[in-house]
Formats: C-alpha cells, sequence, structure tokens
C-alpha cells in the first residue's frame, strides 16, 4: 500500500539577522506537525530556507563590510545550528541563491513573460525602503508605509508588472469552493475584503539594487522578492529542474504555514502565480499569530530580542518546545515572559508529567521488582482511566487537524492529570500494605499503560522526552500512532529501569537571572563577531563594497562578444515590442529575440552590423527561441542605439 504524502513549508526566513524566538515558533510548529503526521504513516516532507535576495539585505552585507552573499553566509550557517540544537527534522533547506532555484525562477519568470502575464511599464508611488514596497496614495497608513509605519519616499522606476489584477474573481471563488484555504478563518475574511477592494498589478522587477535574480532576457532588471521567493515552495521540490520527482509526488502543498503579516502574500499573490503558470494550488494557508514581548513586537532597536538558544541550552529542546506549542493560541498573538515559562516548566513539565513518571517507575520498582505484572482485577475507577486514555489520541487529531497544538496539548495533559489522580484514588502504597496484591497489581499495570499512552501521544511535541519515559518502561520499540489507541499493549514482564528526574522543579526567580545573563551573552558575542565590519570607518566600508563589485578581466573574459551581420529581421508573432533577427557569425547563422521593436523596424536593420553576446544561455521569448543578445546603448531619456564598431569589419570578428 502507497503511504499517503504530506507536503508542508515554513516561510523562509530573511538572513538580515539572526533568528529570535519568534522565528522558531512558525518552524516548531512546522515540525510538530511533521512529527505528527509521519507518526501517523504519512510520508512527510517538509521544507524550510532562506530569502537571501534584496535591497535590505544588499544594505546590512554593505554595513558589515560583507559582500551580500558572504553577509547571509554567514547567518544561513547560524540558521541550520539553530534548528540542528533544535533537531528540527526537515527535508529540504532551500537558498534562494542556489543554483538551482535561480535558474527555475528564470524560467518561471520567462514563461510568465511569454504567456503575456508578465508585461513592462514604468512604476511610480511611495517607495519604502526597508519592506521594499511601493504603495499607492492611499494605501499609505498617516503618510507613512501600511506595512512598518517608516516613512516612504516617491520613486519612479521601470519595471515588469503580473496581471495580478486578473485575478479577483478566480480568487474568491478559490476561498469560496475552498472554505480551508485560508486558516483560521478571521484571515480569510480579511483577504476577502482587501480582493474586494480592488487588485492591482503588481511590479515584480527591480532596478534600483542587484542583489537578485536577473531577469534572463533585460538584465538590468531583477526578480523582485515575492516571486522568488514564493516559487521556493516549488522548486525546493524540483519544478522547473530535470529531476522534479519530488514535485510530482508531493506537490500541492497541503498546508504553508506564514506569519500574519504574509498571509496577503500567499494567499493572493502565490495562488494567482500558480494560476497563470497552470500548476495545482495548495491545499491550506495558515496564518498564525505573533509572539509579542510585554505585548510588544520584537525587535533589536527596542532591546526585547530573546534568542532560543540559551533557552535550549539552559532547559532543553524539549521544555521550550513544549512550551511555545502550550502557550500559545496557533490563531493568535500571545505575550511571551521568561516567568511564564519558567512557571509552565514547573507546573506541566516537573510537577505533572515529571512526577507521574518517577513516582510511576518507583512504585513499580519498589513493590514488584520493577517488572510489569498482568494486572487481573477491574473497578469503576479503572474504566475512567482507561476511556480518558484510549480516547485522547482522537481528540489531538481532531485538533491537530485544525492546528491547534494548544488544545492537542490539553488533552494529553487531561490524561497525564487524570493519571496522577488516579495514583491518589488507588493510593498503591496502602494496597500494599494492606497486601492486597492483585489489585496492587492492577494499578501499577494501569498506571504504566497509561504513561506508555502518553509517550505516544507527546512524542510529536517532545521526542526525548517521549523516548525517556519509553526506556525507563523497559519498551524497546518507538511505538506508532495508532498504538495509542488500544489499551494493554505494555507487555506483561517487561523491566522497568529508573532514569533521572526528566524534568526538575526550578526556582524562578533564580532562573530568570541565569537566562537574562545567558541571553545577554549571547547578543554581546554576537555583536562582537559583527563588530568586524562595525569598526570600520564608512570610507573602508565603501572599499570594501567596491571592490567586491570590481571585476576581473577574467570575469569579463566569461562573456563572449562577436561582431554579426543582420541577414534577415521580422516582427515576433505573438509580442508587439519584440523583433526576430537572423544573424550570420562568421560561418554561423543563428536567431536572436530582442525587445528593440520601439526604436527600429524589421526593415531597419538587414545589412547592418550589430554586436552580439554568443555565449548567453538560449530562452524561448514567447514561444521563440532566442540564441544570443545583442547590444544597445539607452540614455536617460530612452534613445535607444545597436552598437556597431567604427570602421567596417567582417562579421565573426571578436570583440575584446
Ligand atoms: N522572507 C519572508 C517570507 C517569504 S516566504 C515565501 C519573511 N521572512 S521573515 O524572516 O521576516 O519572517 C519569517 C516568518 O517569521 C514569518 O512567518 C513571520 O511571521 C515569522 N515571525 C517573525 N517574528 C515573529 C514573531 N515575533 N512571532 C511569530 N512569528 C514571527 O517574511
Amino acid at each position: 500500500m502507497t503511504k499517503q504524502t504530506y507536503y508542508l513549508t515554513t516561510p523562509i526566513y530573511y538572513p538580515s539577522d539572526n533568528l529570535h524566538i519568534g522565528h522558531t515558533y512558525t518552524t516548531v510548529a512546522a515540525d510538530t506537525i511533521k512529527r505528527f503526521r509521519k507518526a501517523q504513516g504519512s510520508e512527510v516532507f517538509f521544507v524550510t530556507g532562506s530569502d537571501e535576495h534584496g535591497q535590505k539585505i544588499q544594505e546590512k552585507a554593505k554595513e558589515a563590510g560583507k559582500t551580500p552573499k558572504q553577509y547571509v553566509d554567514d547567518i544561513v550557517a547560524d540558521i541550520k545550528v539553530l534548528w540542528e540544537m533544535l533537531e528540527i527534522d526537515y527535508d529540504g533547506f532551500i537558498r534562494t541563491t542556489d543554483d538551482y532555484h535561480e535558474k527555475a525562477v528564470q524560467d518561471i519568470f520567462t514563461k510568465l513573460h511569454d504567456k503575456g502575464e508578465i508585461y513592462k511599464s514604468r512604476y511610480k508611488g511611495h517607495y519604502c525602503t526597508p519592506c521594499e514596497s511601493f504603495w499607492s496614495e492611499s494605501q499609505l497608513k498617516d503618510g507613512n508605509c501600511p506595512d512598518c509605519g517608516r516613512p516612504t519616499h516617491m520613486a519612479e522606476e521601470e519595471a515588469y508588472f503580473f496581471k495580478l489584477s486578473n485575478y479577483s474573481d478566480r480568487l474568491l471563488k478559490l476561498y469560496e469552493d475552498h472554505p480551508d484555504f485560508i486558516q483560521p478563518e478571521s484571515r480569510k475574511n480579511e483577504m476577502i475584503s482587501f480582493i474586494k477592494e480592488g487588485l492591482e498589478d503588481l511590479s515584480v522587477t527591480r532596478t534600483s539594487f542587484d542583489w537578485g535574480i536577473k531577469v534572463p532576457f533585460d538584465p538590468n532588471h531583477v526578480v523582485y522578492v515575492w516571486i522568488d521567493a514564493l516559487s521556493c515552495y516549488i522548486t525546493a521540490l524540483g519544478y522547473g529542474n530535470e529531476n522534479d520527482e519530488n514535485f510530482k509526488k508531493y506537490w500541492p502543498a497541503n498546508v504553508h504555514i506564514v506569519g500574519k503579516e504574509i498571509v496577503r502574500f500567499h494567499t493572493v499573490i502565490w495562488p494567482a502565480l500558480l494560476m497563470a503558470l497552470d500548476i495545482e494550488l495548495p491545499k491550506q494557508v495558515f496564518g498564525h499569530g505573533w509572539i509579542l514581548f510585554d505585548d510588544d513586537k520584537m525587535s533589536k532597536s527596542k532591546g526585547n530580542i530573546i534568542y532560543p538558544e540559551p533557552i535550549i541550552e539552559l532547559y532543553g529542546i524539549d521544555a521550550f518546545k513544549y512550551f511555545l506549542m502550550r502557550e500559545f493560541s496557533f490563531g493568535n498573538d500571545g505575550s511571551f515572559t521568561k516567568e511564564k515559562f519558567l512557571q509552565r516548566l514547573n507546573s506541566d513539565l516537573a510537577n505533572d508529567l515529571g512526577n507521574l513518571v518517577s513516582r510511576t517507575i518507583s512504585m513499580v520498582q519498589k513493590y514488584n521488582d520493577g517488572i510489569i505484572v498482568e494486572g487481573k482485577t477491574k473497578e469503576e475507577v479503572d474504566d475512567s482511566l482507561i476511556n480518558i486514555a484510549t480516547a485522547a489520541a482522537d481528540k489531538v487529531e481532531d485538533y491537530m487537524d485544525k492546528l491547534n497544538f494548544s488544545q492537542a496539548l490539553e488533552e494529553i495533559w487531561k490524561l497525564i492529570r487524570r493519571t496522577n489522580k488516579y495514583v491518589d484514588e488507588t493510593m498503591p502504597w496502602v494496597l500494599d500494605k494492606e497486601k492486597n496484591t492483585e489489585r496492587l497489581d492492577t494499578v501499577l499495570y494501569n498506571l504504566s499503560e497509561s504513561l506508555r499512552i502518553i509517550s505516544v501521544l507527546i512524542k510529536p511535541f517532545m521526542e526525548k522526552t517521549s523516548q525517556e519515559i519509553r526506556r525507563q518502561l523497559g519498551l524497546l520499540n518507538e511505538g506508532i500512532w495508532e498504538d495509542a489507541k488500544t489499551w494493554g499493549l505494555l507487555p506483561v514482564g517487561t523491566k522497568v529501569e529508573k532514569g533521572s528526574i526528566i524534568f526538575p522543579r526550578l526556582d524562578v526567580e533564580k532562573e530568570i537571572d541565569r537566562l537574562n545573563e545567558a541571553n545577554q551573552n549571547l547578543i554581546d558575542e554576537r555583536a562582537k563577531k559583527k563588530g568586524l565590519g562595525n569598526n570600520m570607518t564608512e570610507e573602508q566600508k565603501q572599499e570594501v563594497v567596491e571592490e567586491q563589485e570590481v571585476i576581473t578581466i577574467d570575469d569579463f573574459d566569461k562573456v563572449k562578444l562577436r561582431l554579426a551581420e543582420v541577414i534577415k529581421c521580422e516582427d515576433h508573432p505573438k509580442a508587439d515590442k519584440l523583433l526576430v533577427l537572423t544573424l550570420k557569425i562568421g560561418e554561423e547563422v543563428r536567431q536572436v529575440v530582442s525587445g528593440i521593436k520601439k526604436w527600429y523596424s524589421a526593415d531597419d536593420l538587414v545589412g547592418k552590423k550589430v554586436v552580439v553576446i554568443v555565449n548567453l544561455k538560449p530562452v524561448k521569448l514567447r514561444g521563440v527561441e532566442s540564441n544570443g543578445m545583442i547590444l544597445a546603448a539607452e540614455d536617460d531619456e530612452g534613445n535607444l542605439s545597436l552598437l556597431t564598431t567604427l570602421e567596417e569589419l567582417n562579421s565573426g570578428a571578436t570583440i575584446s
């Protein structure tokens, strides 16, 4: 029987700075879903990654005195270490600077252009540099950027546009036909109102910076972040590359997990792009809330950044993951405080779970020499425990289907608390005193069996703790999800093994100081590491960047230029702005498509000599193959002239 597949993604993070616990939240949630679906038997593919292009990163790198690539390499290395520390079980880590992604994005862009979904025009508007976004007058909030609140400035540039305005009806129909496409419900309503206000075409390239994927047929333009970034969800599966087996196997995604501020990009732009490309749509986009700090957004300038590394180092990954998934209701914002974290650690993990494990194993050791013995009696209190234990998995499933992690954990904790209560109700120490062995055996079996079920239920959330409980219970196998639905699977005769306390109780006040100190040490360490760039003067930084922008003769040598004679020239059959030229380059004849029809008609060019790049990868422009690029000069008034030589030379002459 083939396994059901399940594909899920996190957003790809900007490596403009180290990730804080807000980012970690998204990834931990996705990791939990992966583990849950895997335990249920699905074949899961989980993609995360980094979104590395754009003006902001280019500027940050300059500030640090590094090339953009060096800058992102360093941060991405830290991100990968963080995911390793957290044992994030991802299957693909996509970097938007990966070659295979860049190639696929260029193909996607060309395809959209060929289909007439992307066109060139000019863009004028209020530009927000940090958000790299243009806004119309009506979109501004109090005259500032509606996303980040910072001032904007008027800017105009030539840009390619995606015909997003054509998609309003299809998007509204998508939301209607697939009510679960946007979750939670409140976010769907926001998107419906947004679309009903009217969608404008979307500018999808920039010429104001060059740290991005070049438009293959117009390299002055770089593909703007959203086509580049969103495409990662399919390119990570091999879309647009020779090996696209994973794409065939896993697409469409079951769920894209995203923060609430990027729901719009994922539920408006992304499905419209996929519709334009005739690709199936993802099944769901879930927009979770933010983790706030004292009701404020976390930011460096506010000095309230909390990094996950110190928490993990001091308290382990399970405590951290548990807290993130339990404390916050996934769809809503929630406030993080160290007190809340430590209190939950003490109450839920040390008092409830830790205590249950240690008292159960101790009693089996004390009263039955560590051996699980068959229970032969049955009382009402046993049924009550068994019923709650065997019903828990279904309830957890229901909540997990809705990505309600917090309630799923609450269901598991109901069972943990019920089992602790069972100890108080049955009082094994009294049964021992009374020498009521039969009843004592039953109680100890039921306690251990309930713990086995708990170990299965918590596994997607706390893998290490689950393994430790199973080790202490003497279980050798890992257990599958379905095991949580059947009572009595714990083999009689198993020998339990006492281990250390899984979650010790902590002194909250003392721990807050330790946490603050560890967090501050990390902040200082990172500042020192980056200090390299900070200690440079502005001039030194400029020098580094200029040095990096200079190319060597070897770089130039890579571009092969030849003189070519135009022997035939025709209008492109499908595009108004393109000419199709047949060129003679020495003995060779080849075809090049060029966007110069605004300046030259087909008849003007036959017999003329032009300069052509001959080693450019061939592309199809609106369905016609172009094998090379002819060079032209353009002044700032928009006048254009093709390049040629001062003296008459034979076609095929090399240019160096
Ligand atoms: N690069 C884009 C995403 C492109 S996806 C095709 C981006 N990157 S980001 O690094 O700014 O944010 C990534 C994710 O982290 C977002 O989902 C965002 O909501 C999440 N979080 C960042 N800070 C957060 C909190 N304080 N709380 C919860 N999530 C937060 O956007």
